[in-house]
């Protein structure tokens, strides 16, 4: 068993803390690391049909020495599929290119609100979790009115919203909002993309006084946020170091110093990003 602690999702539903990011794997290298990931404790692995790296995400999985049952796969809607019918058929290609029975945690990848068909998209995984295909639903670059807008018409609220979260974009109203509906916010990118972030001066002060690295810093401050990170690694090492988080806690003032820097994403705006 691994030793990551978890969250308990809106749905009952349980999962780990912490998970791996495979953006921009391809297949082959997909299926490596997400095999010795989870052979090195990771239990929770993130995909999308977008990363066109299903297939090597689902081998990895089924070659690991670790129970179908322990490990949490997440993929994720395209832009393309949005729509009812199209949801239902995108998550069939998805679960094949996986070779699973059920998909974990399914979510739509960006809420494109100038296509204005993510309701739609929502009710096809209502369908796909009464059904047992999938044991979480939930959204991507969601904002809080695209979710209230989907709890409004559906009466169903997500598990999981997935959004860009880092020190240089800490989303604190979102992230409020979420707390309040008791919605699981998910950081991609946590680590900035690995860039400036992990040169910063307030990150490397913390990092001296814990005897630690800036990468478990950053990833640690993601903790104590209640957030859960998806860093990517293709580096083993690295994976095995930005793992190791639960034996530290950061003072309020380090958590507040690390993030306190003017603001700024690295990705899209969930308003007008498109991604087909
Ligand atoms: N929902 C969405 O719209 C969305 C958007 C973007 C990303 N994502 C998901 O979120 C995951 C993570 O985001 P991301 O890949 O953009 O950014 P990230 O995890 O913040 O950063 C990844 C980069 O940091 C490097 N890195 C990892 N650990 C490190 C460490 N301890 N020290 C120094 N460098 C380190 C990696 O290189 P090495 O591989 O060489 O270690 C890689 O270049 C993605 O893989 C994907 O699954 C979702």
């Amino acid at each position: 068993m691994s030793s990551i602690p978890t969250y308990t999702l809106n749905d009952g539903t349980t999962i780990p803390a912490f998970g791996l990011g495979t953006w921009p794997m391809d297949d082959t290298q997909a299926e490596r690391e997400v095999r010795d990931a989870l052979e090195t404790g990771y239990r929770l692995v993130d995909t999308a049909t977008n990363y066109r790296n299903e297939t090597g995400v689902g081998r990895g999985v089924a070659a690991a020495s670790v129970p179908r049952e322990e490990v949490v796969v997440t993929t994720k809607l395209p832009g393309r599929h949005h729509g009812y019918e199209k949801t239902l058929a995108s998550f069939e290609e998805s679960r094949a290119r996986l070779g699973l029975d059920y998909v974990d945690l399914y979510l739509i990848h960006w809420p494109l609100p100038r296509v204005d068909r993510y309701v739609d998209s929502w009710k096809a995984m209502i369908k796909l979790r009464e059904e047992g295909l999938v044991r979480s639903i939930g959204v991507s670059n969601f904002t809080a009115g695209h979710i209230e807008r989907l709890e409004k018409e559906t009466g169903v609220l997500p598990s999981v919203n997935q959004i860009e979260l880092h020190p240089f974009f800490p989303q604190d109203e979102l992230r409020a909002f979420h707390a309040g509906k008791g919605i699981v916010t998910e950081s991609w990118s946590p680590l900035g993309r690995g860039t400036a972030l992990l040169d910063d001066p307030a990150v490397a002060a913390a990092a001296e006084a814990h005897g630690v690295t800036p990468g478990q810093v950053v990833l640690r401050w993601h903790i104590q946020l209640g957030a859960l990170p998806i860093p990517k690694s293709a580096n083993a090492e690295r994976r095995r170091q930005n793992l190791d988080v639960f034996g530290f806690e950061l003072s309020p003032a380090q958590v507040e110093a690390i993030a306190d820097r003017p603001h700024r994403r690295v990705g899209g705006d969930p308003e007008t990003h498109e991604e087909f």
